[in-house]
């Protein structure tokens, strides 16, 4: 039996939201381990629309044990409000659902902060979706966090509290011009939350690897994706996670020899959202088109999703970096009418071509796409459940994926709703450890 790690090989927005539902069926343990209310993670079935931020997307599976590792930062106001929306829609969420003592809480401040530091940065903002994601994890490096245990320890919470307020009013009101905060409305607030969360927080990472011991299986829940991991994203236009596979460790605290699989999640073309660069984003009306038919807006902020082609060498680079053992395609009935598609092989800059992505974010905001073009096909992949079904130059458009990624597909998503994918092999099926990187099979 595996434990896989579903990581998303973009920039995010790839339906990783999807993917864990379908796959969740045959898991045991479903773990979220790093980002937070920045997520948005999409399931639509026969129960309706449901966008997870924090809870992961197992929660719909009454058996499933549903995780948040120490590697997410929780903000306890969105995760309460997304319990109150989620049990509105029948959703249960009692013992099934458990939070790491050591996750960190974003506090009031830290919005006010990520607001504050983006204002100031002008036209080099990062475009953050404002949920105080940067600077909660800040405090986390400089060890002056608060975590979720500590909303179990009132005096302690208080001193931690009183002793970052000192500081970070200081900073609010005289460089930002802003108010600062009160101690003691923040600790009422944080000890009403308290009170709802108390029963869900625990060491998470001991009944993780209990679990597995005996042998549950655990689905590891990306957020984010491999172009925004702080250590291997356009850096600094990313999240300040670890939204890479190696993640799932140090955010669940289960050890590396217990992941046996990890699945990247990569949509059929490009989607960024915020800042940064995206050498094969498209502003003219094909972009449009793709923005269009695949409802590219964020379900955490709404904006619109900047759309291209799809780039080999990001994915390539996402198959290395995590040890992809297979992809999912998503979103491939999005190109239904294309008459050509492009994919980007390489990049040009300075007359040097590129194969892999270049270490300079400047060079990567300067280079332009070096194309590979393939006719698109006629007829509608939308919805259809079998590989042999699917037209030959989707076929052929999803074989040369394949090959510039250098990893095997797996599925691929051809509409919203769970029956619309071609699962090919099940990752979740029997363990092969310390397996290589899935090569193509076709
Ligand atoms: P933050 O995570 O809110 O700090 O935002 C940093 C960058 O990551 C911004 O460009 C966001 O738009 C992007 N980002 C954060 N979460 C997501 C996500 O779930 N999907 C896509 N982009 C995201």
């Amino acid at each position: 039996m595996a434990n896989l790690v579903i990581v998303g090989t973009q920039w995010g927005d790839e339906g990783k939201g999807k993917i864990v539902d379908i796959l969740a069926r045959d898991a045991d343990v479903v773990a979220r381990y790093q980002g937070g209310s920045n997520a948005g993670h999409t399931v639509v079935n026969d129960r309706g629309t449901f966008v997870f931020h924090l809870i992961p997307s197992g929660i719909l599976y009454r058996s499933k044990l549903c995780v948040i590792g120490n590697g997410v930062v929780v903000d306890p106001e969105a995760l309460i409000a997304e319990m109150d929306r989620l049990q509105a829609m029948g959703v249960k969420i009692g013992r099934n659902f458990l939070i790491s003592h050591c996750a960190h809480l974003i506090m009031p401040y830290h919005k006010a902060i990520e607001k504050a530091a983006e204002q100031s940065k002008g036209s080099r903002r990062i475009g953050t979706t404002g949920r105080g994601i940067g600077p909660s994890y800040v405090d986390k490096m400089a060890r002056i966090g608060i975590r979720a245990g500590d909303l179990l320890n009132p005096p302690v919470f208080r001193r931690k509290l009183e002793e970052n307020l000192v500081e970070t009013n200081n900073f609010l009101k005289q460089l930002c011009r802003t108010q600062g905060f009160q101690a003691e409305k923040v600790f009422q607030q944080y000890m009403g939350y308290a009170d709802r969360l108390k029963g869900h927080i625990t060491d998470t990472s001991v009944l993780l690897n209990k679990a597995i011991d005996n042998g549950k299986r655990v689905l590891f829940e990306g957020a984010q994706g491999t172009h925004l991991d702080v250590d291997f994203g356009t850096y600094p236009y990313v999240t300040s996670s670890s939204s890479c596979a190696g993640g799932a460790c140090t955010g669940t605290g289960v050890g590396p020899t217990q992941i046996d699989r990890v699945m990247g999640v990569a949509k059929a073309y490009t989607t960024r959202v915020g800042s940064g660069p995206f050498p094969t984003e498209l502003t003219d009306l094909v972009g449009g088109g793709l923005q269009e038919r695949g409802k590219e807006f964020g379900s955490t902020t709404g904006r619109p999703r900047r759309c291209g082609w799809f780039d080999g060498v990001l994915v390539r680079y996402a198959t290395r970096v995590n040890g992809l053992s297979s992809l999912v395609v998503t979103k491939l009935d999005v190109l239904d009418g294309c008459k050509e598609l492009k994919l980007c092989t390489g990049y040009r800059h300075g007359g040097k071509l590129y194969k892999e992505m270049p270490a300079d974010i400047q060079v990567l905001s300067e280079c332009e796409p070096v194309y590979e073009a393939m006719p698109g096909w006629t007829g509608a992949t939308t919805g259809v459940t079998s590989y042999k079904a699917l037209p030959l130059q989707a076929k052929r458009y999803l074989s040369r994926i394949e090959e510039l990624a250098a990893c095997r597909i797996d599925m691929i998503s051809t509409g919203t709703k769970r029956s619309e994918t071609i699962m090919l092999r099940n990752p979740l099926g029997p363990a092969r450890r310390a397996s290589a990187a899935g090569r193509p099979r076709r």
